[in-house]
């Protein structure tokens, strides 16, 4: 049984800031289980207790999942000595639930990035052992052949030592820029820009457009973000 502080469960959910919850609370606007509770430090059972606030069914929820579009330029992490994060273009709501990005985008990347407080998903998902393809939109200085298919497929020996696992190359336009859309079961650092380096190439722009079973919302502008749906949240939680 999960029993948390009444106002913080009030804030949580988005009623007001805490303060604001604390004097709801204080003017008998609360009802836990049909009776008024005027303490702010009431332990609720976040699972089991119906909370009325204002004549409001208060809904309580645990996690969050959240897709956004990265814009160019900022940094993948909660927090950062020099860099905005992209945890900071989230609305208090949605911060109070302590939420970090599943996994790194490079600075310079944009795309598809999942945010949520669900550790165990998080962890699902990043983990080497579950091989979540990942694919990349990628605008390459120099002409991408046929022959790099078969060289991705195999696997790239990058310049650390560490060969790739099997990978995706889908060519799209080949020429002086090449466009691509690379699929990677792994996320080693800069993966995708060191596999192209290896071919003797550069990604001038990289764009992840799916994780999983989720796409990128192409309504979403970078910087945008919105909440998964239920089939989105659904498909990711039954992998
Ligand atoms: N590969 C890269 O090189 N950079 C990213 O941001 C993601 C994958």
């Amino acid at each position: 049984m999960r029993k948390e502080r009444l106002d913080k469960v009030l804030a949580n959910m988005g009623v007001g800031t805490r303060k604001e919850v604390k004097e709801m609370i204080k003017a008998g606007m609360v009802t836990i289980n049909g009776n008024i509770v005027k303490a702010a430090d009431f332990k609720v059972n976040v699972e089991e207790d119906e909370i009325i606030c204002g004549g409001q069914m208060i809904r309580y929820r645990e996690f969050v999942y959240l897709m956004m579009n990265k814009p160019h330029g900022m940094v993948s992490s909660t927090d950062d000595p020099r860099d905005s994060t992209v945890i900071e273009l989230l609305d208090d709501f949605y911060k109070n639930f302590r939420p970090f990005p599943v996994g790194r985008l490079d600075k310079d990347t944009e795309g598809l990035l999942l945010i949520t407080n669900d550790g165990k998903l998080a962890h699902d998902l990043l983990s080497p052992k579950k091989k979540v393809g990942k694919t990349y939109y990628a605008t390459i200085d120099g002409a991408l052949e046929e022959e790099h298919v078969e060289i991705f497929k195999k696997g790239i020996l990058l310049e650390d030592g560490y060969t790739t696992l099997p990978a995706e190359l889908k060519i799209l336009s080949s020429g002086v820029i090449s466009v691509a859309e690379i699929t990677i079961q792994e996320g080693k650092y800069h993966q995708v820009k060191r596999m192209i380096g290896a071919l003797g190439m550069r990604v001038s722009y990289l764009k992840r457009i799916r994780m999983g079973p989720i796409s990128l919302d192409e309504s979403l502008e970078p910087g945008q973000y919105r909440e998964l749906t239920e089939e989105e949240i659904t498909s990711l939680l039954n992998r």
